[in-house]
């Protein structure tokens, strides 16, 4: 089941993050922010009744940037991110879509090719450490 988050879903999305990401884990205040912005929409993913999975995205007038993902470690590569996915791409089909991905993030990447985003750009040192993104997008479905 998807679900639009609440304040109360905020220690467990803190949880996955810190176990999803080696680098950039975002803090309380960081998701806080989220949900004060009006363009930001803060899902969460529930598997066998536990929240297993969280997503931020950014709705604007005509894209949707994808701010941030994770499944937590134990129920990845079962399929749940490509479910998880599946669904809010629909949602937001009529929208072009924007993300960037740590270039050395191969699950992620062949997740996002999978849904037909394709590379356009390359952001030099966006984690720092001289880790570079893709940046990516997928047309409007009309
Ligand atoms: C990226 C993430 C959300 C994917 O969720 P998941 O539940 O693990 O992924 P799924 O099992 O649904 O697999 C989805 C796709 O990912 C790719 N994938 C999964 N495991 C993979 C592996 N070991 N190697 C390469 N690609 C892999 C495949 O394209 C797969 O689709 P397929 O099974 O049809 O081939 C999850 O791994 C995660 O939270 N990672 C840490 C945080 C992160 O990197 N977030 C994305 C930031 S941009």
């Amino acid at each position: 089941m998807i679900r639009v988050a609440t304040l109360d879903d905020i220690d467990i999305i803190r949880r996955i993050c810190d176990a999803s990401f080696e680098l950039n884990r975002w803090s309380n205040s960081s998701f806080l922010q989220e949900f004060s912005k009006d363009h930001s929409i803060v899902y969460i993913y529930e598997f066998e009744g536990k929240a297993v999975g969280y997503m931020v995205i950014w709705k604007l007038s005509l894209t949707v940037e994808l701010v941030t993902f994770a499944i937590e470690k134990e129920y990845q590569n079962k399929g749940l991110g490509k479910k998880f996915f599946t669904t809010i791409i629909k949602e937001y089909k009529g929208y072009t879509w924007f993300l960037e991905v740590s270039v050395s993030n191969h699950v992620a990447l062949n997740l996002y090719k999978s849904f037909d985003f394709k590379e356009c750009g390359i952001i030099k040192n966006y984690y720092g450490s001289n880790l570079n993104a893709v940046r990516m997008t997928r047309d409007a479905i009309i």
